[in-house]
């Protein structure tokens, strides 16, 4: 039996120590890490990859494609793509600074608790990596998702391109300019979901405990203020309001980071199955919600 490679291209100089534990701990024998890769260069680096082993063997051999860069790290997944030949290819997963498997974690944690399909979300600071993942993730479960971003055109453009990628849902970009318009805008929502800037607070927690509609609240900021007031990082399926039954409940960052992680690790196992998988937004979202409903 072959070993099993993994072959960890990284935009940064140094690969992501996070991302080789998680390789490792996923069952990969041998991990080869590479750094400042740049999509201009990949290719002999997948072509090594892909024309040393033969037949069945070639799925022993992956591409995981990382970095805190997303925008560079989504090129260098579309440079590894465009060096396979047909069938002459191996699998690859792109997670750069965990926005596919931290943004499926979060929507998948959501459908737990209110059906998404036709449902109101709002994703807050939703132009970063990971609040486009979760946008694009909500339409195509059919939900009306409002993208928020401090600019209406950056909304509009992040808006414009998940479109061209998923055709289900609504999508409609907006930028509260006052607490009137953002109240407003959140008094419409099911689920809200902050995707902003680690330590940004985007929504007083007075402002949180005031949404009766509101069912999901999930908070992606890990550091200090949180991005929803009120809600902790460990929450996990936690009432809002302590003492009301009805009430929505909260996930914070580590209350996600649960499923995240082991997604993440699936991910990496999945690989080795096949040599023609190219694990992305929506097939990573199928495979959360396997694992939740494991
Ligand atoms: N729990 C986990 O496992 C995990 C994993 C990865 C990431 N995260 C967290 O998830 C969140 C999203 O990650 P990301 O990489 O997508 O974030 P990001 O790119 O750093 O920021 C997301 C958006 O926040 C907005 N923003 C930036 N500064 C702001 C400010 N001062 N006030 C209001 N909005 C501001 C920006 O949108 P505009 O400029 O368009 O307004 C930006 O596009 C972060 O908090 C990150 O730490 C968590």
């Amino acid at each position: 039996m072959p070993k099993n490679i993994l072959f960890q291209l990284d935009v940064d100089p140094h690969p992501s120590s996070f991302d080789a534990v998680v390789a490792v701990d996923a069952g990969v024998d041998h991990l080869l890490q590479y750094g400042s890769v740049q999509a201009d260069s990949v290719e002999p680096l997948v072509h090594g990859a892909m024309f040393t082993r033969g037949g069945d063997d070639l799925k022993n051999t992956a591409l995981f494609v990382g970095g805190n860069d997303v925008v560079k790290a989504e090129a260098i997944f579309r440079s590894v793509q465009k060096a396979f030949f047909g069938p002459v290819r191996v699998s690859v997963m792109l997670d750069a600074s965990g926005c596919n498997t931290t943004a499926a974690a979060a929507v998948a944690s959501a459908s737990k608790h209110i059906t998404l399909d036709g449902c109101t979300a709002v994703v807050l600071g939703g132009t970063g990596p990971v609040g486009r993942r979760v946008a694009q993730m909500l339409a195509r479960q059919n939900a009306n998702v409002f993208l928020t971003s401090r600019s209406l055109n950056r909304a509009e453009t992040a808006c414009k391109e998940i479109g061209e990628q998923v055709r289900t849902g609504n999508l409609e970009a907006a930028a509260p300019e006052n607490e009137d318009s953002k109240k407003t805008l959140l008094e419409k929502a099911d689920v809200i979901i902050a995707c902003g800037a680690a330590g940004v607070e985007l929504v007083s927690k007075e402002r949180m405990l005031d949404l009766p509609k509101l069912r999901v609240a999930i908070d992606l900021n890990a550091v200090p203020p949180a991005g929803l007031g009120g809600i902790e990082a460990f929450d996990k399926a936690k009432r809002l309001h302590d003492d009301r039954e009805d009430s929505a409940v909260a996930y914070g960052p580590i209350g996600v980071g649960g499923l995240k992680m082991r997604t993440h690790k699936a991910a990496v196992a999945k690989l080795f199955t096949s040599n023609s998988l190219v694990l992305d937004a929506d097939e990573i979202y199928d495979l959360t919600m396997e694992q939740m409903n494991r």
